[in-house]
């Protein structure tokens, strides 16, 4: 196509962005940026620390690498993208940037969830934005529709697998039966779990985004450590021959409700029926189910992690923000709530137990469970296990959390029980 002297006159000047941190994601978006999809955006500034062995002959000459943080500030680049990760420095780092008046993207999912409000208020009071939604679920655009077109609904619930690792570990174990430790061995050979994964199995990076949920979604503060969270480490595979014998199998699943005041909030295993939208989600896929008032159930589903899926969501928030078009999270920030928190969720349980046979070790334990005016449902016992290891299954009908607890540690105590029960809440 010939372009004329007056086309270029009139095309708007791109907007400038500088990006900090060239790792997994940061290469993506520059790849992105780049590779002239988006004539609107100019990447400016490659920020990394020891920047020269970052340096790429792909990147156009004229964008500056450093590794100086206050030449970025001081130059005229209008949106600023943080890929470093973590809290230090990349709080410091983001507030410095919002305090020159620049809007800031980002995929930190640990800083918006710890200073997510603040730093909304410090945007807001500096007229500029800051943008998150790459923080959940990767390139799963549930942010932004919470954002804008879910924004017009009232919102009251918030459920999701939001951590691939637990995820991939899960149905790995699911369909191959493998042990625990073998499907995390795996998880790792294959880069989908870090050599420390506790974060993951423990429920700590779930809980994370599910704070951010909860501020985007049900306009919510809520401090991710007052999120109860449940480790997957203690499932195994028998649980899922028997989670099978219910026409279920078991996740990491993060829900919130916003119940009267109070956000019932817990992250960790659960059996979910086999057919359900979240027993139907393999390896490290996320899946966001939201419940509106008016508009009824929606889900969302995708990659939740991996440089390039992650990058499209950045480069989105980018172009909301150089389109002037994001406002949904600044609104967001002056009408949040303060709920208080609780994990006393009302469901059907499954208690799995390891014992030592004996006579009279179910009579013992549905004494307990009648003492605390608990309904057993069923009572799964598969054969063919050693009497020194011996698994069986109770599900109880629904009651809460707070009903359960005395009689479990009750159970506790008994001497044939060779592992702790586990209980795991059966979401339907
Ligand atoms: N990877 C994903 O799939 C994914 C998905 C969703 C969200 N996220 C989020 O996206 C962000 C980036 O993740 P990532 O996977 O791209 O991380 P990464 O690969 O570790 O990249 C981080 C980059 O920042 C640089 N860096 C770290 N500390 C620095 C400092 N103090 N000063 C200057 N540069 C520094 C690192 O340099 P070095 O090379 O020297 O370490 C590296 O180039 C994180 O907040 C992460 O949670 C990632």
């Amino acid at each position: 196509m010939h372009v004329t002297m007056k086309d270029h006159a009139s095309r708007p000047a791109a907007t400038r962005v500088a990006l900090l941190g060239f790792g997994t994601v940061g290469r993506s978006v520059a790849k992105i940026l780049c590779d002239g999809t988006h004539p609107s955006l100019q990447l400016t500034h490659i920020f990394n620390r020891n920047v020269q062995r970052k340096k790429q002959d792909w990147i156009p000459k004229h964008v500056i690498w450093t590794e100086d943080f206050d030449s970025v500030l001081s130059s005229d680049a209008e949106i600023v993208i943080e890929l470093i990760g973590g809290l230090n420095p990349a709080e410091q780092i983001v507030r410095r940037v919002l305090e020159v008046g620049k809007s800031v993207v980002t995929a930190n999912k640990q800083l918006i969830a710890r200073c997510g409000p603040d730093l909304l208020q410090l945007a807001a009071t500096k007229a500029c934005r800051l943008e998150f939604g790459a923080s959940v679920a990767g390139g799963v655009p549930v942010l932004p529709a919470l954002h804008t077109g879910l924004c017009g609904d009232r919102l009251h619930g918030i459920a999701g697998i939001l951590n691939g690792t637990c995820n991939y570990i899960l149905s790995r174990i699911e369909n191959a039966r493998v042990p625990f430790s073998e499907a995390l061995e795996e998880a790792q050979a294959r880069g989908y779990a870090e050599a420390d994964a506790s974060e993951d199995l423990d429920g700590g990076d779930a809980r994370a985004k599910l704070a951010i949920l909860a501020l985007a979604g049900l306009r919510t503060r809520v401090a991710p450590e007052s999120i109860r969270a449940r480790s997957i480490r203690a499932v195994d595979a028998v649980d899922f021959d028997y989670a099978a014998e219910l026409a279920c199998t078991i996740r990491q699943i993060s829900r919130a409700d916003l119940k009267s005041g109070t956000l019932l909030a817990d992250v960790g295993p659960c059996l979910v029926p086999s057919d359900s939208p979240f027993g139907r989600v393999q390896r490290n896929l996320n899946l966001v189910l939201t419940s509106g008032e008016y508009g009824g159930d929606m889900a969302f589903l995708g990659a939740g992690a991996g440089g390039d899926p992650t990058a499209v969501a950045v480069v989105s928030d980018v172009m909301f923000v150089a389109q002037g078009l994001a406002g949904g999270n600044q609104a967001a920030s002056s009408q949040v709530s303060t709920p208080s928190i609780s994990s006393d969720f009302e469901n059907p349980w499954y208690l799995r137990f390891f014992v030592r046979d004996q006579p009279g070790i179910v009579a013992r334990l549905a004494q307990i469970l009648a003492d605390h005016r608990l309904n057993i449902d069923s009572l799964l016992q598969k054969p063919g296990f050693e009497k020194s290891s011996l698994p069986f299954v109770i599900t109880l009908e629904p009651c809460r959390d707070s009903q359960l607890h005395p009689a479990l540690e009750k159970m506790a105590g008994l001497e044939f029980a060779i592992r702790p029960c586990l209980c795991l809440p059966i979401v339907r």
